[in-house]
């Protein structure tokens, strides 16, 4: 097979980024070069003090390692596209039906500047059969001895922890065309991961598998996820605790223990994006039932954080019009910057709309990213409006001086660490705090005087809360139908 000397990713981002720069790192004797469109996004990667554009432990490590030995960043695509011998398509793919857009986008490119063949590598994520459509464009736009092999080679890595997972990966999956080219392809691909995976990870399949692999393998982890949410909505009612009861399920060799946290909902830009995605695939193969059975699980997400927007307002006496609110984390995980689909937006917004004030922390997160999220959240109501309704705190201590309620949305392990007893004392009672994350110790936080509404709070806590929202509820409703009245 063709020894892989000069590679190319097209797309900078989250994936393109840490990815290739890993694969730079454990091949020293490839040159790797990173384009993206996005100017500032290549500026940064590039910044003297390495500044990057997003932030995942270990990255800058990396980076200060290969770049500048075999490792470029560049807006220059097309000099990248001409010189490699193989090509990632690290684009964004956003869902509804023109998500593949910038792969087209991408592939296009690829046609017009290649003068010589090319391996082309689907590492974004896309619906099933985009690499026919890749190789139908490459095909009829080609020039005369230009061949070009499309591979497909999902990425698997989750963020706050991409680069231990691009270092010791569970697996690689490589999909090809099973013809003596496609699978002479596959083997060039395989050999640049060989230099730090251990073969028997380097799983080799045909091109459409490996396509729904990566759909199948975001579907089930959030599926996951959203069944253990909607238990936690059985232990709410019942006095059940849902960490027990995901503990002892766990235990089952079968079951196991990872992924079963509950949550205030995931976020994310992949899991809702790809069982959409996998929506649509079971749509156009007229496979109705299979696409609601799909369906479900994005529907339990939303049901899982309008349900705690609920309860906050239930419990703080029905209203929270007014009273002051914090938020800690807006990230939709811990350990990263990134924001998209975070459950933090939607709780805000929620509490906007119900005319509460918001203090938000968070330790990574750009303020601008935060006042650009809450924009795009509401867009009718004018940033001014939301700005005089959000503080953004420069710590979690500060955030939530005199507030009524406290709400742990992102994980971030600094928070399980916080000076609480501080905090309770600077915070108006009877002290509330939602743990959207199940992070804290209840126990503990119970102690120093906390009223905890989590999922995991002490059987006979959970029933008190359930006969007050129980109460409060048939009076939100009174509530309701008066102001309907005075319409
Ligand atoms: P991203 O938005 O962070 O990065 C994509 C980049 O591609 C952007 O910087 C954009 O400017 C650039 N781009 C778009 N079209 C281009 C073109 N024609 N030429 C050059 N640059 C172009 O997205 P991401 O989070 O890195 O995701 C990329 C893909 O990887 C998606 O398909 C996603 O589903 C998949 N994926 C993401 C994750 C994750 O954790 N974020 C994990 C696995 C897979
Ligand atoms: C996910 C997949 O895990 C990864 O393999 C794929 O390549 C991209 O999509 P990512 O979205 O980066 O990765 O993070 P992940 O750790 O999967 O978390 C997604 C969301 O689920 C987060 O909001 C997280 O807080 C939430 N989550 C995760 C839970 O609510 N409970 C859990 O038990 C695990």
């Amino acid at each position: 097979s063709p020894k892989v000397t000069k590679i190319c990713c097209i797309g900078a981002g989250y994936v393109g980024g840490p990815t290739c720069a890993v694969i730079a790192l454990k091949c020293p004797h490839i040159k790797v070069t990173i384009v993206d469109l996005n100017k500032a996004r290549i500026d940064a990667w590039n910044s003297p003090d390495f500044k990057l554009p997003i932030y995942e432990p270990g990255l800058d490590e990396v980076v200060r390692q290969a770049r500048g030995r075999n490792l470029f960043f560049s807006t220059d695509v097309d000099k990248a596209i001409e010189e490699a011998e193989l090509i990632f398509v690290s684009v964004n793919t956003p869902t509804k039906k023109s998500g593949v857009r910038y792969v087209e986008r991408a592939t296009r490119n690829i046609a017009n500047i290649a003068t010589s063949s090319k391996i082309v590598v689907e590492k974004s994520t896309v619906p099933c059969r985009t690499a026919e459509s890749m190789r139908t464009i490459l095909e009829a736009n080609s020039k005369p001895n230009c061949r070009f092999d499309i591979l497909s080679n999902p990425e698997f890595l989750a963020e706050g922890t991409a680069i231990q997972d691009l270092f010791k990966p569970d697996r690689v999956l490589i999909g090809s065309l099973q013809t003596p080219e496609g699978i002479r392809a596959c083997e060039a691909l395989s050999e640049v991961y060989a230099n730090w995976v251990p073969k028997d990870r380097i799983l080799t399949v045909g091109l459409w598998s490996s396509e729904l692999s990566k759909l199948a393998a975001n579907a089930m982890l959030a599926q996951r996820i959203s069944s253990i949410n909607a238990l936690s909505a059985i232990c709410e009612s019942t006095g059940a605790n849902i960490d027990e009861v995901a503990h002892a399920i766990g235990y089952d060799t079968r079951i196991g223990p990872k992924f079963l946290k509950a949550s205030v909902g995931f976020g994310g830009s992949c899991f809702q994006k790809d069982i959409l995605n996998l929506v649509y695939l079971s749509e156009s193969c007229h496979l109705p039932e299979v696409a609601a059975y799909w369906r479900q699980v994005v529907e339990m997400n939303e049901y899982q954080k309008r349900r705690f927007s609920k309860r906050v307002v239930d419990t703080l006496f029905n209203t929270i019009t007014g009273k002051r609110i914090a938020v800690l984390g807006f990230a939709f995980k811990a350990d990263t910057g990134d924001t998209r689909e975070s459950a933090a937006i939607t709780l805000i917004k929620d509490f906007l709309s119900e005319r509460a004030l918001v203090n938000v922390f968070d330790p990574q997160v750009e303020h601008s990213q935060i006042w650009m999220d809450l924009q795009e959240a509401s867009p009718l109501v004018p940033l001014d409006h939301i700005k005089k309704h959000v503080t953004i705190a420069s710590s979690a201590l500060e955030a939530c001086k005199g507030v009524d309620a406290i709400v742990i949305a992102t994980e971030w392990k600094e928070f399980k660490e916080l000076d609480w007893e501080q905090l309770y004392k600077t915070m108006n009672k009877p002290a509330f705090l939602f743990d959207g994350r199940l992070l804290v110790d209840a126990q503990k936080l119970t102690q120093i005087g906390f009223k905890l509404i989590g999922t995991a709070i002490a059987a006979s806590l959970a029933t008190a809360t359930l006969l007050v929202s129980h109460n409060t509820l048939s009076k939100r409703q009174r509530r309701k139908h008066l102001e309907e009245d005075i319409k």
